[in-house]
């Protein structure tokens, strides 16, 4: 083959020509063994994007020196970390896994204060600490820092980078891996690039999209669409320094990086391996869909945009191993998929899952839940679901048109059925929400809200109406129990574990305003914390039920690697799947002496009744489970295969074979 040919060669030829003088004879090593193993690929897909750049070759030799100079830095523990991930390539799938994603700010003040509320986040069960952008972005609106204006410094009021260096060895040490955001589409107009394209700096002009005049963004401009209009029309901005027109798919002071450029792949590069280096574990590629551009396109999910995050995974492979890459694509159902692949993302968003929960929450219906999932759940056995309920985002409606159309479901009509729902224009809907990013020439929205109030908390709350009250806990349960069990990650909201109600403060704060999703970006006080400790309050309900679901995961091993089947019954308000635990895990298992290894379920059939009233499903989904007894562990029955399976109001049910005897 001409690509392993040429690609032997230049390889030759680069390491002759490469710096390698700061790596240690054992760095050096390891480092020439993986490209040993990831040139090959890594040279094609650079060259695929760059090869009629003529001086493609000089990029490549920049990159291999941002890898090996990145891998020197890699302190001793982050290389223990690499090896041993590297034996132990899929912890992620574990069933102890558990996520949070959080403010650092909202959640504990700063870094420092944080590293106090570690035992709070263990005594959840936490694993995997996701938190959201913390570096240096502009004063006021900085899209709650989206907007990153240096990758190698933290926020100053959240604290240094060597405080947060410590925070991810303490967060290891206490058995939770730090995910870090890689905001890779774009940059701040505050970045040190953008204020060299400002000032007329023609290399750094090319780290972006700028135009002389609008007569280019006019031929682009009718493809796109507007993820911000209520604070601007159209993808393009003005900047009055460098008098040129700026892409900026999202805020106007968010500048997207030019990927057609080497230069820029090497020069973000080099700040990923900067935050690898940090100690995360994870990545979270932000909006990564908009990385690339072409002309009569929605410039999204274009195939370059694969190439290139494969490219940032082989650089990752080779000096940093041990980082994953979690990918953030809230698009089309059937593009999210195109992103999770041990070779590009090894963890997803569930973006589906997570809008049509919503959905049967407001339909009492799972038909349309049962259809996509049937069509989108199963993924590559490398990679797993991040399954989530709410996040910092708002909630778009992303199913797939076609799957509505066959269900005789309107995906228009419903859509706005969804978007009244949630935001109290439809009269008996329970959820407190708002409205978001009202598109005036479609009508479109999305809708904001935390947990608590979109499933009437809040409501329920205000009029004390304690079966309200409990309905709306029994929302929040249902929801929880279903991404701790459908398979993959479960990634908790930090505030949704106590049901923290909106926060309508941001309305009189100038810089936030305008962008409602700071209704659910609340903060967590020890008053929260305390509350939920105290014996009978709302939160106390809420975090003692959660934390039995979150025990029951953690003992049985089928909730971690595994495959998952989702099942249509004949009633349409009750959710059902079967898991079945993989035979690798198993084993697994038993050596990490977890509980019950005599008795571990391989599969567990789950049941969620989305509605107020009883229902039944039949007995006959119960012979999926090939064992003579049967158990409930959320309520703890026994169950007989004969008896049709009830549920009441918003009852979960996570059915095991109870048999030691299923071994033999
Ligand atoms: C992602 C983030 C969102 C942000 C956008 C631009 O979608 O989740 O909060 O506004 O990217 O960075
Ligand atoms: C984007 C998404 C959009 C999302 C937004 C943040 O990346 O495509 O749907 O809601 O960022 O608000």
């Amino acid at each position: 083959m001409s690509t392993k040919y040429d690609s032997q060669r230049g390889l030759d030829r680069l390491l002759k020509e490469i710096d390698m003088s700061m790596l240690t004879p054992s760095d050096k090593r390891v480092f020439l063994a993986r490209l040993s193993e990831h040139f090959e690929a890594l040279f094609s897909h650079f060259t695929h994007v760059y090869g009629y750049h003529y001086d493609c070759y000089y990029h490549l030799r920049a990159l291999l020196n941002t890898l090996a100079k990145n891998l020197s830095e890699r302190t001793e523990s982050l290389k223990a970390l690499d090896a041993s991930r590297l034996s132990n390539p899929h912890w992620y799938a574990h069933h102890s896994m558990l996520g949070m994603a959080c403010y650092v700010d909202l959640f504990a003040g700063d870094l420092q204060r944080l590293k106090a509320r570690i035992p709070y986040l263990q005594s959840l069960g936490v694993t995997y600490l996701h938190l959201m952008p913390l570096y240096r972005s502009p004063e006021g609106d900085s899209d709650g820092g989206y907007a990153v204006s240096d990758y190698r410094q933290v926020d100053p009021k959240l604290g240094t980078v060597s405080d947060l260096q410590s925070l991810a060895t303490e967060l290891r040490n206490a058995g939770i891996s730090l995910i870090l955001d890689f905001v890779f589409n774009h940059t701040s107009d505050e970045h040190a690039w953008a204020m060299a394209a400002k000032g007329g700096d023609k290399n750094f002009q090319h780290y972006y999209y700028m135009f002389d005049d609008k007569s280019i963004p006019n031929q682009y401009e009718p493809h796109l669409r507007e993820i911000f209009p209520q604070v601007r029309r159209g993808n393009f901005t003005f900047d009055s320094t460098s008098r040129k027109w700026i892409w900026t798919t999202f805020n106007n002071f968010q500048w997207d990086l030019n990927y057609t450029n080497p230069e820029v792949f090497t020069a973000i590069t080099d700040e990923m391996l900067f935050l690898a280096n940090l100690g995360c574990e994870g990545l979270r590629l932000d909006a990564l869909a908009f990385i690339w551009k072409e002309m009569g396109t929605d410039c999204e999910n274009q195939p370059k945009a694969h190439t290139i995050i494969q490219a940032f995974n082989l650089c990752l492979k080779i000096a940093a191993p041990a980082v994953v890459f979690k990918s953030e694509a809230i698009v089309h159902p059937d593009e999210v998929v195109k992103y999770i692949d041990k070779e590009e993302c090894q963890l997803s968003y569930n973006p589906l899952l997570m809008a049509l929960i919503w959905n049967s929450l407001a339909t009492r219906k799972t038909r349309l839940l049962t259809a996509s999932m049937q069509k989108s759940f199963s993924i590559s056995p490398d990679c797993v679901w991040v399954n989530y309920v709410r996040c910092h985002d708002d909630i778009g409606w992303t199913f797939d048109d076609n799957v509505a159309w066959q269900l005789g479901i309107n995906p228009h009509d419903h859509r706005q059925f969804l978007n009244a729902y949630y935001t109290g224009q439809f009269e008996g809907s329970f959820a407190n929400g708002v409205a978001f990013g009202e598109n005036p020439n479609t009508g479109d929205c999305r809708v904001c809200g935390s947990l608590a109030s979109l499933v009437g908390l809040e409501d329920a709350l205000a009029d004390n109406s304690i079966e309200r009250i409990k309905t709306a806990i029994d929302r929040i349960m249902l929801t929880h129990a279903i991404i701790l069990s459908i398979g993959g990650i479960p990634l908790i909201y930090s505030g949704d574990e106590v049901g923290l109600l909106n926060d309508y403060e941001y309305r009189t704060q100038p810089d936030k305003q305008h962008d409602d999703r700071w209704v659910h970006r609340i903060p967590l006080t020890d008053q929260d914390i305390a509350a939920s400790q105290k014996q009978g309050t709302v939160q106390q309900q809420i975090s003692a039920r959660l934390q039995h679901l979150i025990q029951l995961r953690k003992t049985y091993p089928v909730f971690g690697a595994g495959n998952t089947t989702i099942i249509g019954t004949e009633n349409q308000h009750v959710f059902v799947f079967l898991r079945q635990s993989s035979a690798s895990d198993s084993v697994s298992v038993k050596s990490q002496n977890d509980n019950n290894t005599d008795e571990t379920p391989t599969q567990l059939l789950a049941l969620f009744n989305f509605t107020e009233h009883t229902q039944q499903v039949d007995a006959k989904y119960l012979a999926q489970l090939k064992a003579p007894h049967l158990f409930d562990l959320v309520s703890e029955e026994p169950l007989s295969h004969e008896t049709t399976i009830t549920l009441a109001p918003y009852q979960i049910r996570w059915i095991v074979p109870k048999t030691p005897t299923f071994y033999s």
